[in-house]
């Protein structure tokens, strides 16, 4: 009997090593030099062919943005008529109409300063742009999905590769973010964020950060749960921790250990390599993590903003599976603090592109092209719809 239990446990560990060694053959233990020259090869090898590939394409006006309208209206090319309009009901999204250059919408918006964010934007093009009629979603999630049968133009700040929805800038460029302890009014104003993460990023250059990946937010998807394990076991490598959110109830809402300190975003400055994950669809960190000229490695990527297509990985980011094992963030961070300069090359790639190109003008910039290529769609005259109210503050 117990020689039977010592043959089962030395199978075990053999199948536990193998489990490695398979990848890089014989005499190639983990820990061994022969196996973190393997692995390292390989995260080499992918960032050195983004960069030969990678075309360093100009973002004047936008232009580098251009490619995700065209993608977003190519199923509407047969034109939007009213009756598509006529679907935006009020679980659905908010109406809203451009007529003679003002604004009007239904009077019910579930998200009051969620609408306002919009409407800074809206309000601001009204006069470049022709009469109007559109459907913009307010909630996290976007709506037409692509079995759905009917085809509804609705604008949603965020969606994967299931949705017909149109992107459009998160409302969060000027208002209605989500409120934590620390920004009780919600995250807006991205013009002032840039400006205070900026000079945050000033008090931790490259050569003081601590060399720590880091994570610190709520659990609104589970893709998120690996991390906190891994960090628990290795706190050397990496700090990852849940706060609370609205929803938690005890310590099961944040696996299994009392929630944490929200950490500002200014805060994450402190750290080396930054982790971005989705939330409940894209997390509206992604973009500040670049600022902090840490490396931002973005977990996953079916979730989209406008955006994100822009950036490419390996190049303005490190990309690491959503379904990546405890294993895979070890091998990750430990090539990362091996491979310095690497890491710093593209943190700096990542953040000035943020920097130069996703600045509140651009914001802006992208707002009008995405309405003005929409209006090219619309085969109908708008008329002003009697059950809307005039936009305030314009
Ligand atoms: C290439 O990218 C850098 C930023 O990394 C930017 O400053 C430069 O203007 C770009 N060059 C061209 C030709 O777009
Ligand atoms: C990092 O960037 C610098 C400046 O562009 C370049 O000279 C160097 O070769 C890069 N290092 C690596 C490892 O890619
Ligand atoms: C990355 O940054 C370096 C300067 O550090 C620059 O030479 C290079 O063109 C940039 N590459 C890309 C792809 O933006």
């Amino acid at each position: 009997m117990f020689n039977y239990l010592l043959i089962l446990l030395l199978i075990n560990i053999k199948l536990i090593i193998c489990d490695e060694t398979d990848k890089c053959g014989k005499n190639c233990v983990e820990g061994s030099k022969n196996f973190y020259d393997k692995e390292n090869n390989g995260f080499i090898k992918q960032y050195e062919n983004a960069r030969s590939s990678y075309k360093n394409e100009t973002c004047e006006n936008c232009e580098c943005y251009l490619n995700v309208i065209e993608n977003d209206l190519k199923p509407f090319q047969n034109g939007i008529t009213e009756n598509m309009l006529e679907a935006c009901t009020s679980n659905r999204g908010v109406r809203y109409q451009l007529i003679n250059e003002k604004w009007y919408r239904s009077k019910d918006c579930m998200f009051p300063s969620r609408c306002e964010g919009v409407e800074y934007f809206l309000i601001n093009l009204k006069n470049e742009l022709p009469n109007l009629d559109l459907c913009i979603n307010f909630h996290d999630w976007p709506q037409i999905e692509k079995h759905h049968k009917k085809l509804i133009p609705i604008f949603s700040f965020s969606k994967n590769s299931d949705y017909y929805d149109i992107m459009y800038p998160a409302w969060s460029f000027w208002k209605g973010g989500p409120a934590i302890k620390l920004i009780p009014n919600g995250l807006g104003r991205w013009d002032l964020g840039r400006i205070s993460m900026e000079k945050s990023a000033e008090k931790w250059p490259w050569f003081k950060k601590v060399e720590k990946g880091f994570f610190r937010g709520s659990r609104t998807s589970h893709e998120r749960d690996t991390i906190v394990l891994f960090s628990r076991e290795n706190p050397d490598l990496i700090d990852a921790e849940y706060t609370k959110n609205q929803a938690w109830k005890s310590d099961e809402d944040t696996l299994g250990f009392p929630p944490s300190d929200e950490i500002s975003l200014e805060d994450h400055c402190k750290y080396k390599y930054l982790f971005n994950f989705r939330g409940v669809t894209a997390s509206f960190r992604f973009k500040y993590l670049f600022l902090c000229k840490s490396l931002v490695i973005h977990v996953g990527n079916d979730w989209n903003e406008f955006f994100y297509f822009a950036l490419k990985p390996w190049i303005h980011y490190v990309p690491l599976s959503n379904q990546a094992t405890k294993n895979s963030y070890r091998k990750l961070i430990t090539f990362l603090r091996n491979n310095d300069e690497i890491a710093k090359n593209i943190t700096k790639n990542g953040s000035e592109f943020i920097k130069n190109n996703l600045k509140l003008e651009d914001i802006k910039c992208y707002w009008k092209k995405l309405l003005k290529s929409y209006s090219k769609l619309i085969k109908f005259t708008p008329k002003l719809n009697k059950k809307l109210i005039l936009v305030k503050n314009q």
